[in-house]
């Protein structure tokens, strides 16, 4: 975990707390949208925030997971450069997801935040926009205790025995999703209560490493993109994760091949996914178990609630911001 993780210089002090910048602008400009039902607007919000957030930072920054392939985004693609100091600053790739949670933000529910993930140049895995199988848990369980190679029954047993608990009374958080009707039955026939997000599993995932929401683990598939910005929070918290790629016909297959993903069926664990010295910062767009959203007051002024996490350090900071605009 953290403590085994040089620190990276190329990850200065600076640069990670001045990522919550960024994340803040795509957050603010997002909320605006809040509740307005047109989900693409806001998304194109906190694209555009975020793009230009960056560009005030001192790096020589590289989007390794963005808005999609360059001929699909506007803004923040795959390959775009970014940062005000292209050439010169430290090199660094970035995972983000300007608005994770759409949908929600459209509808003004939970849990929707800007997130980001920074690593030096090839930290982080550079998954094509596919869905991804997941299963995660928080800290302090023996390695390997859950695996995508078991059933769900057999991972939420080996999570009970280690836990103390019966099956019965672990928590499991499931995407409401119709492909996750088995699963869901699975879970409550063996008596689990099962939480289930109408969106936001990068928020899901994170949700196993707070004792406070309850969840135990997170299951079911979602984003392959949001699979590797929960990992690069789990690095930095502590906890387990597993994730395989799914693709459902041979484009999505020669579009990983193209990212240069030979075994399709492998499971990434975390340092799979962001390995060495990574950042984690994300904002809340709308209130949510991580993180309050941007709240807005008389006189223009607003807040925000940001996190900001080291792997190398261990170090998570919980940044409360007071905008006057
Ligand atoms: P967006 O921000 O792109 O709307 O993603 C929200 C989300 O719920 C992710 O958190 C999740 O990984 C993915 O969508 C699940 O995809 P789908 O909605 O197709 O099941």
């Amino acid at each position: 975990m953290s403590e085994h993780t040089p620190a990276s210089k190329v990850l200065d002090r600076v640069l990670v707390l001045e990522m919550v910048r960024v994340t803040e602008a795509a957050a603010i400009s997002a909320s605006k949208l809040v509740g307005r039902g047109d989900e693409k607007a806001a998304d194109a919000a906190a694209v555009e925030a975020m793009r230009k957030a960056f560009d005030e930072l001192y790096m020589d920054g590289t989007v390794v997971i963005g808005e999609g392939e360059r001929d699909e985004a506007p803004m923040l693609f795959i390959g775009e450069k970014v940062g005000g100091a292209p050439g010169k600053g430290p090199k660094i790739d970035i995972a983000l997801d300007p608005l994770e949670g759409t949908t929600i933000t459209a509808k003004a529910g939970p849990n929707a935040l800007a997130v980001l993930a920074a690593a030096e140049e090839g930290g982080l895995l550079n998954a094509p926009d596919v869905y991804m199988d997941k299963i995660a848990v928080g800290p302090g369980y023996p390695k390997d205790v859950i695996s995508l190679d078991k059933s769900a029954t057999e991972n939420v047993k080996a999570v009970a025995a280690a836990k103390g608990v019966e099956p019965g009374d672990i928590i499991v958080c499931v995407l409401d999703r119709p492909r996750h009707a088995d699963l869901i039955e699975e879970l409550r026939g063996l008596g689990c209560g099962v939480v289930l997000i109408g969106d936001g599993d990068v928020a899901g995932v994170i949700a196993t490493t707070d004792e406070n929401t309850n969840i135990d683990i997170y299951m079911g598939s979602g984003g392959a993109p949001e699979g590797v910005l929960a990992a690069a929070a789990l690095r930095c918290v502590g906890g387990q994760f597993n994730g395989r790629l799914l693709f459902r016909n041979d484009d999505e297959r020669s579009r990983a091949r193209k990212w240069g993903i030979e075994d399709l069926n492998r499971i990434y664990k975390l340092e799979d996914l962001a390995k060495g010295d990574c950042i984690f910062a994300a904002t809340g767009v709308t209130d949510g178990s991580l993180l309050d959203g941007v709240k807005h007051f008389k006189n223009g002024k607003l807040t925000t609630e940001s996190v900001v996490m080291r792997a190398s350090s261990g170090t998570v900071r919980w940044i409360k911001g007071e905008h006057a605009i």
